[in-house]
C-alpha cells in the first residue's frame, strides 16, 4: 500500500513511448537548427564542428602525449601508435581538488601544467617536443583542430576568466611560464569525439561517440554540405552535438518534474544543461534525494524522521543508486547505505528507496535511448539507407558502472529507431587514446601525406 502511494509521486517520471517519440523529434529539429548558419547562434543544441574530419588510415605512428580534462579523474597519458596500434605505455590519473575546479584559470592551467610536468620528468621524456591530444569535455567553439574557445564551464567546473578564451592558448603559455618542458603541436578533442576515435581504430564503422558519465554528450560523423557553418562541400565532419543543453529554450518543459526545477536552481549554473541534468552522475543522486526528502516529509519513509545527512546536498551519491540497484546485493545495499546516511527503516522503506532509484535511473537511460536513436536516425536517412549499421563507442561511470541502464538505453534506441542495428563498444582506455589518435592523424595530414 506504501508502494502504491509512492507511485504517484513517482508517476511524472515515467516516459510514454508517446513522450519519447516527441522528445525525439524535438531533438531532430534542434539539431537541425544547431547545423544551420542562421540559427544555430540561438539553438539549445549546440551542434559544434569539431574539425575531426579524417579517421587513422593506419600510418600514424610515433610517440603522443595525451591529456583528459573534465570526468571523474583528470588523466595524463604517454601513448604510441605502431601499426594499426594504440598503446597505452603510461596513465597517471588524478582528483581535480574542488578549489582549483572553481577557482581562476591560471590557476586551473598551472596545475594542469605541473602535473604534465611531473609526467613528462617521470617518462624522461624531458627534451623532446611530443605532440599532445587535449581532450576537454566543455562546450567548445572549434575555429581549428588547435584553436578551441570555451562557450562554457559545465558540470562540477567554473573557473574565471576563461570562457571566451582559447584554451590551447591558455594550455600552451602556462606550459611556458614553467619554462622546464616542451610539447609539440596540439590536438583539441571533446570527450566524446575521443572516445568515438579510441573505438574507431578497432572498428571502423564507429562512427558516434557517446558520454554518459559526470555530464552526458554525443559526436557523431555528419555529412560536410550539411554542416552550413564550416566551409566546403566534400566529406565528413565530427560533429559534437552538446545534447547536454537540449531543453534550454524550455523545449523540455513538458517533462520537467518539480525535482529537476529544484535540481537545476540548486546547481552552479541555473538555466544551462537541462536535458543533462535529468540524465548524469552529477545530478541523478541530487534527484533521488530530493524525492527520499519529499516522501519522508510526507511520512511515507523512515517514519517521517529526516537525518542530517538526508537534509545535505550532494550526500546521496550517484554511485549508492548502482549499489541499491543490483540484482543480488541491492537491498543488503540499501539497508548499509541508509544507515550510513543516518536513517531508520524498516525492510519497506529500503524497498522504496529501490523503486526510486529504479524510476530515476530508467528515466536517465531513456531519455539518452531516445536521443542516440534521434541520431542514428539522422545517419540513416542523409545517407538514404533502408537500414543502418554502426557502432557507438561509449564511456562514462553511469553507463559502465549502473547494472541495467545500458540494456534499458538499447531498449529504447530498438523501439525508436528499428531501422538501426547498433553495436556498442565500450572505450578501454578513455579519451585520451582517442585524442592522441587525433594528434597523430594532424601530425600526418601536417606531414602533408
Ligand atoms: C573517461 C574519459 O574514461 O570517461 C573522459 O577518458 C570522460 O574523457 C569520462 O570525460 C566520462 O566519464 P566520467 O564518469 O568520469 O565523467
Ligand atoms: C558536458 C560537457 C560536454 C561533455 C559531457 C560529457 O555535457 O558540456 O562537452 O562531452 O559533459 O563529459
Amino acid at each position: 500500500d506504501r508502494l502504491r502511494q509512492v507511485q504517484k509521486y513517482l508517476k511524472p517520471f515515467h516516459l510514454s513511448r508517446k513522450k519519447l517519440r516527441e522528445i525525439s523529434t524535438r531533438l531532430w529539429t534542434d539539431m537541425i537548427r544547431g547545423l544551420g548558419k542562421r540559427t544555430h547562434n540561438k539553438a539549445a543544441v549546440k551542434m559544434l564542428p569539431t574539425f575531426v574530419r579524417a579517421t587513422p588510415d593506419g600510418t600514424e605512428k610515433g610517440d603522443f602525449l595525451a591529456l583528459d580534462l573534465g570526468g571523474t579523474n583528470f588523466r595524463v597519458l604517454h601513448v604510441r601508435v605502431v601499426e594499426e596500434e594504440q598503446r597505452v605505455l603510461k596513465v597517471s590519473q588524478h582528483a581535480i581538488p574542488k578549489k582549483i575546479m572553481l577557482g581562476t584559470g591560471e590557476q586551473l592551467f598551472n596545475h594542469i601544467a605541473t602535473r604534465l610536468g611531473d609526467f613528462v620528468d617521470s617518462q624522461n621524456l624531458k627534451g623532446q617536443t611530443l605532440p599532445l591530444g587535449f581532450t576537454f569535455s566543455f562546450p567548445c567553439e572549434q575555429k581549428e583542430i588547435d584553436k578551441s574557445i570555451l562557450i562554457r564551464w559545465t558540470k562540477g567546473f567554473n573557473c574565471s576568466g576563461v570562457e571566451g578564451k582559447d584554451v590551447v592558448k591558455l594550455l600552451k603559455e602556462a606550459i611556458q611560464r614553467k619554462e622546464d618542458y616542451d610539447i609539440g603541436s596540439v590536438a583539441m578533442v571533446n570527450d566524446t569525439v575521443g572516445t568515438m576515435m579510441s573505438c574507431g581504430y578497432r572498428d571502423q564503422s564507429c562512427e558516434i561517440g557517446m558520454i554518459i558519465g559526470t555530464g552526458t554528450n554525443a559526436c557523431y560523423m555528419e555529412e560536410m554540405k550539411n554542416v552550413k557553418r564550416v566551409e566546403g562541400e566534400d566529406g565528413r565532419m565530427c560533429i559534437n552535438t552538446e545534447w547536454g543543453g537540449f531543453g534550454d529554450d524550455g523545449s523540455l518543459r513538458n517533462i520537467l518534474t518539480k525535482f529537476d526545477v529544484q535540481v537545476d536552481k540548486m546547481s552552479i549554473n541555473p538555466g544551462v544543461h537541462t536535458f543533462e541534468k535529468m540524465i548524469s552522475g552529477m545530478y541523478l543522486g541530487e534527484i533521488v534525494r530530493l524525492l527520499l526528502v519529499k516522501l519522508t516529509e510526507d511520512k511515507l519513509l523512515f517514519n517521517g524522521q529526516m537525518s542530517e545527512a538526508l537534509r545535505t546536498k550532494d550526500k546521496f551519491q550517484t554511485k549508492f543508486i548502482s549499489e541499491i540497484e543490483e540484482e543480488d546485493n541491492g537491498l543488503e545495499n540499501g539497508e548499509k547505505i541508509l544507515t550510513e546516511l543516518g536513517l531508520k527503516w524498516d525492510p519497506v522503506d529500503v524497498r522504496v528507496v529501490r523503486l526510486v532509484c529504479d524510476t530515476i535511473s530508467s528515466r536517465s537511460a531513456r531519455l539518452c535511448g531516445a536521443a542516440l536513436a534521434t541520431i542514428a536516425n539522422r545517419i540513416r536517412t542523409y545517407r538514404r539507407l533502408d537500414h543502418l549499421k554502426t557502432t557507438v563507442g561509449v564511456d562514462g561511470t553511469v553507463y559502465r558502472k549502473h547494472p541495467n541502464f545500458s540494456e534499458e538505453l538499447q531498449v529504447t534506441v530498438r523501439l525508436l529507431a528499428p531501422e538501426c542495428s547498433i553495436t556498442f563498444l565500450v572505450s578501454e582506455d578513455g579519451s585520451g587514446k582517442g585524442a592522441a589518435m587525433v594528434a597523430a592523424v594532424a601530425e600526418r595530414l601536417s606531414r602533408g601525406q
